[in-house]
């Protein structure tokens, strides 16, 4: 653990923040803060890439922000990729060590341009969302970010990012960037409590996800529904996977006495679901009236919040402006004097 390694990672303004996202990344972004030099962009030039709006666009990024400093991230950890322009010019120099052939595999691209026409922007599928692993790879590499804390599906992203910096490094003879690693949480997959065989997310639907800054009644009645066992008989003998679900929620939640007696209630064959829904319940009603209290009281003042994510972004701009002209220089590329 090094505070001179520096480990960067982006969140899309779009959706809610559920459980999901919230045991699956922002918990253990909280975490990293204590060991590493930590940055963590809202990604509003990649929200633009599905269908969006002005307004929808700029009120995300903002919530976005209050809700992290919500959840314990710093404020001066947080940054709007927007804020920092240098992003897109980096972009496009990368493009130009990008291989077109690898950038036609990225899965992502295909389930995401197969859902706009769902979306309904009349199959609009814009250069933009083709090219966004290039611009993701810029978001990386210009904090020279050694660590890069990402769910696996975006491992692809990552290997196109490292094979980017590989490309660059020799071209400029020397290792220029640290070729990035990808931290994959160890949280297991939080799944939908209404459909424990999907993944808890927002665009499945209200009941599929559990939002963070949900109210105490919300939460007990959604977990008070949870599917236990899927009727089909093909979990006989085995723990269903509503049940594992609960249980990994459980254990997520930081409950780890009512984790290990609840599991020897199942092993002996007398655990009430009633129960373990119950206990569940109480650990994430726990976690959301935290911050569901940091909120409102970060909400008290939301100019000086903005005014704190506009400062951290200009100082991390500073950042990016020293890799930036270096690239530049390598490339003999005339820069403006700063
Ligand atoms: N593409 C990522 C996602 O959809 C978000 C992202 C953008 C990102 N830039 C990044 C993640 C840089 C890690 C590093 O979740």
């Amino acid at each position: 653990m090094s505070k001179n390694n520096t480990i960067l990672s982006g969140i899309q303004p779009t959706g809610k923040l559920h459980f999901g996202r919230y045991f699956g990344a922002v918990e253990n972004w909280k975490r990293l803060q204590e060991d590493y030099d930590c940055l963590y962009m809202v990604v509003n030039y990649h929200a633009m890439t599905m269908p969006f709006t002005g307004k929808k666009l700029a009120e995300e990024s903002w919530n976005l922000c209050f809700n992290l400093m919500a959840c314990g991230i710093k404020p001066e950890n947080i940054f709007i990729q927007s804020l920092v322009p240098e992003h897109t010019e980096l972009n496009w120099i990368l493009n130009c060590f990008t291989s077109y052939g690898q950038l036609t595999r990225m899965t992502q691209f295909k389930d995401k341009s197969s859902r706009n026409e769902e979306l309904g922007d009349q199959g609009f599928i814009s250069g933009g969302l083709f090219t966004y692993p290039v611009l993701q790879a810029a978001d990386i590499l210009i904090y020279k970010a050694g660590i890069v804390p990402v769910g696996k599906d975006q491992e692809q992203h990552l290997e196109l990012s490292r094979n980017i910096a590989q490309r660059f490094n020799n071209f400029a003879g020397k290792e220029f960037f640290p070729i990035p690693e990808g931290l994959y949480t160890k949280v297991k997959k939080v799944m939908s409590t209404a459909d424990p065989n999907r993944k808890m997310s927002a665009s499945l639907g209200d009941k599929h996800n559990i939002d963070v800054f949900a109210d105490e009644k919300r939460i007990r009645k959604q977990i008070g529904s949870a599917v236990t066992d899927s009727g089909t008989g093909a979990d006989a003998g085995a723990m269903s996977v509503g049940v594992a679900n609960l249980f990994s929620l459980l254990e997520a939640s930081g409950r780890a006495d009512a984790h290990a007696s609840l599991l020897l209630d199942y092993e002996a064959g007398s655990l009430k679901y009633a129960d373990l829904k119950h206990e569940v319940a109480n650990g994430l009603v726990a976690i959301s009236s935290e911050i569901r209290e940091n909120l409102e009281e970060l909400k008290k003042d939301r100019k000086a919040v903005k005014n704190q994510i506009k400062q951290s972004s200009f100082e991390i701009r500073k950042r990016a402006q020293a890799t930036l002209k270096e690239v530049k220089d390598i490339c003999g590329l005339m820069n403006v004097r700063m």
